[in-house]
């Protein structure tokens, strides 16, 4: 998240509590060991080579081999083990690595991408245009891309989630007599250091290096134009005096957790936008179930609206409020062209982005397809990050042909998946079983009816996607932010970060009252489209928590609150990343990344187990960052040598490129989020 942007309203007034009982207030350990999500359920995915799961795919890589479903060749757990000793919390601003590792700076706030830029100025004055061809503020969701088999070469897609205006300025944001923004190169600067940055890297001696000026380099922002695809293109909801005929949306805003594709694309997902609009009028219903503001804009850029050197309404799009005589003349349609997965081809520099609107609008926190399956459709699952918000996943019309892997007209495979299929919203059932929900016209909802009752096309579900999912009855959970797909048994596993606000009412799904400390939760995908099995892999929590909150036995070595970023690399190694806002372990330790291997964790019956006393050992932390940050984003090399993570929010970090060096006291500097490459010191392979 960042708690500088996370909106901790409520906006899920629906009280859908299902199953609104509290539980169990002993919360034995019982009411989480999974029922029957044993290896068994992995026939349902298919035999199925890891190659085709090996999605770094670019032009040059392998063609997927598939093998028939039923087919039990591929290995059904992974070989990983851990390799490293678990390393102490740490509280310093420098990062940690175990013994053998080290880690260092790339590409920091504010690296030129090419020669258009300045160099990065420490007093906080490069320009817009400096920021339009630097790498953005605040990294975060990532994805390396290789350029080269040997994985020496490649793109690094970098989100940039939000700003410290602070940092970014000079002494910071400047305000006029009336408290409104008044310079507009400020402004314009805020916006251009949002979005994504494609960055070209390069192994050189052992040091991965930005590539300057080179032609795949470039910068979306908070400003670029982007197309709209699925269900809501050419839509009269998004019809602005920019876009008369629906069919595009200027910028990608809030861009948090991140996805990829099989076919080669980069995947970045919109979260915390709503807050960057105004609707000071009469709201509608879709604006006001998911938070428009209705006084101001989170930093004031619609202050500079009418300003004589305003172009094409750069600022005056922010403010939603309806001023003109139709939509076409005006901006309150402005913020539905927001709240999607975008879709990026970082292989082809001349591409535009494309928002598909088929997987829902929501504040998206990452997106990651399920296990591959040809022949079977693709699988998309997606959190929505904020309080008793939801679960989603998106099915493909189209069955997955491996060869689409290899396509060289990857946006094309985008359209062929990512535009057509069904949005489905979870409802987790007690005893482990669960049900996808179909977000149709057709969709039944709790009071017998269907969704057609309250939505007249697919368009206005997709646009109120939390209004049509609190209708049919989905759960309510603690936040959900990334999932991530084991490669080995096809699991899908989901970080629920906290929720501090479930006073109330617990489910089966999110068990803990005044839920400080996080879980995740995990799922098997049933025979049906509709079906899932589940059960809650790790609680979060101190080490010193009594019984009731220290659920899987954490202790000094991996103890770990609000999991947010969460990936697997290929060999099946679970990554998990954490923004901890609890002090009981932030008073411990920073944030950091541990590492697992779940696929391995087999009880005498061969089903998978969840992190208890009894094999807490099995989690490890790898990674700790420096004060005041939160570690986000995992991309790994395809030799698996490299691990890129990122810092975001520092407070006072990196002061050199020796990351590993504590800052003396008394030393401060202009605080810049970056990307750091973790890399074994004899080059082997990082993690085993
Ligand atoms: Fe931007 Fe939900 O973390
Ligand atoms: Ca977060
Ligand atoms: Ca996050």
């Amino acid at each position: 998240m960042s708690k500088a942007t996370f909106n901790p309203t409520r906006f899920n007034n629906s009280n859908n509590t299902p199953f609104n009982e509290v539980m169990d207030k002993h919360l034995s350990r019982r009411n989480f060991v999974k029922r029957g999500l044993g290896l068994s359920a992995m026939t349902a995915f298919g035999g199925f080579g890891l190659s085709a799961c090996g999605s770094d795919n670019n032009d040059s890589s392998t063609p997927a081999t598939p093998t028939t479903p039923t087919t039990p060749t591929a290995p059904t757990q992974s070989s990983a083990v851990l390799g490293f000793e678990s390393i102490p919390g740490s509280l310093t601003d420098a990062v940690a690595v175990p013994a053998g590792y080290s880690a260092y700076v790339l590409a920091p706030w504010g690296t030129p991408l090419n020669s258009k830029a300045a160099a990065w100025k420490d007093d906080g004055s490069n320009t817009a245009d400096d920021q339009a061809n630097s790498v953005g503020m605040h990294h975060d969701g990532m994805h390396f891309f290789p350029l080269n088999d040997a994985g020496d070469d490649g793109l690094l897609c970098i989100n940039h989630e939000y700003i410290d205006e602070d940092a970014l300025h000079p002494t910071g944001p400047t305000y006029d007599t009336d408290g409104k923004r008044s310079v507009i190169d400020e402004v314009r600067k805020e916006i251009n250091a949002h979005g994504v940055s494609v960055v070209r890297i390069k192994l050189v001696s052992g040091m991965w290096q930005v590539v300057e000026n080179d032609s795949y380099n470039r910068r979306f922002t908070g400003a670029s134009v982007m197309d709209i695809a699925g269900p809501l293109a050419y839509s009269s909801y998004l019809e602005t005096r920019y876009s008369p005929d629906g069919s595009q949306a200027r910028g990608t805003l809030n861009n948090c957790g991140n996805g990829y594709t099989p076919w080669g694309t980069y995947l970045t997902c919109e979260e915390n936008w709503p807050e960057y609009f105004v609707n000071k009028g009469e709201k509608t219903e879709s604006q006001s179930r998911i938070g428009i503001p209705s006084t101001d804009t989170r930093y004031g850029w619609n202050h500079l609206a009418g300003n004589d050197d305003e172009r094409l309404d750069e600022f005056a799009r922010f403010d939603m409020t309806p001023t003109g005589s139709s939509a076409a003349n005006d901006y309150r349609n402005e913020s539905n062209g927001h709240g999607y997965i975008v879709e990026i081809d970082p292989y082809n520099p001349n591409s535009r982005a494309v928002k598909r609107t088929a997987l829902g609008r929501f504040r998206h926190e990452g997106c990651v397809f399920g296990k591959l399956e040809e022949g079977k459709p693709l699988t998309f699952y997606s959190g929505h990050d904020s309080r008793f918000e939801y679960l989603y996943k998106f099915v493909s019309d189209a069955v997955w042909d491996a060869a689409d892997a290899n396509s060289s007209n990857r946006l094309s495979m985008g359209d062929k998946y990512m535009n057509a299929g069904t949005l489905y919203v979870a409802k987790f059932s007690e005893d482990g079983v669960g049900e996808w929900l179909p977000l149709t016209l057709d969709g039944m909802t709790t009071d017998g009816g269907t969704l057609a009752d309250s939505f007249s096309s697919l368009e206005e579900i997709i646009l109120n996607t939390a209004g049509a999912a609190d209708l049919v009855g989905a759960t309510p959970m603690d936040r959900p932010e990334w999932a991530a797909v084991d490669p080995f048994t096809g699991s899908v596993y989901l970080t629920l970060t906290n929720n501090s606000r479930r006073t109330e009412s617990t489910n089966p799904a999110n068990p803990r009252l005044n839920n400080n400390f996080g879980h995740i939760i995990r799922w098997d995908e049933g025979e049906a489209a509709t079906d899932f099995s589940w059960d809650i892999f790790v609680f979060g929590s101190p080490d010193d928590g009594d019984a009731e909150t220290n659920l899987s036995g954490l202790t000094d070595l991996n103890q770990f609150a609000s999991p947010d970023g969460l990936a697997f690399d290929t060999r099946g190694i679970l990554w998990v990343q954490t923004d901890n806002g609890a002090s009981e372990v932030g008073e411990e330790t920073n944030d950091q990344m541990l590492a697992i291997v779940p696929s391995t964790m087999l009880d005498a019956d061969g089903n998978q187990q969840v992190v208890s006393a009894d094999n807490q050992t099995q989690l490890k932390r790898f990674f700790v960052g420096p004060n005041g940050c939160e570690v986000t984003g995992f991309a790994i090399t395809p030799d698996y040598t490299t691990v890129f993570a990122n810092i975001q929010h520092p407070g006072n970090w990196p002061y050199s490129d020796k990351a590993d060096e504590e800052t003396p006291a008394g030393i401060t500097v202009r605080p810049r989020a970056a990307t750091v490459m973790i890399r074994k010191d004899d080059g082997g392979a990082v993690g085993v």
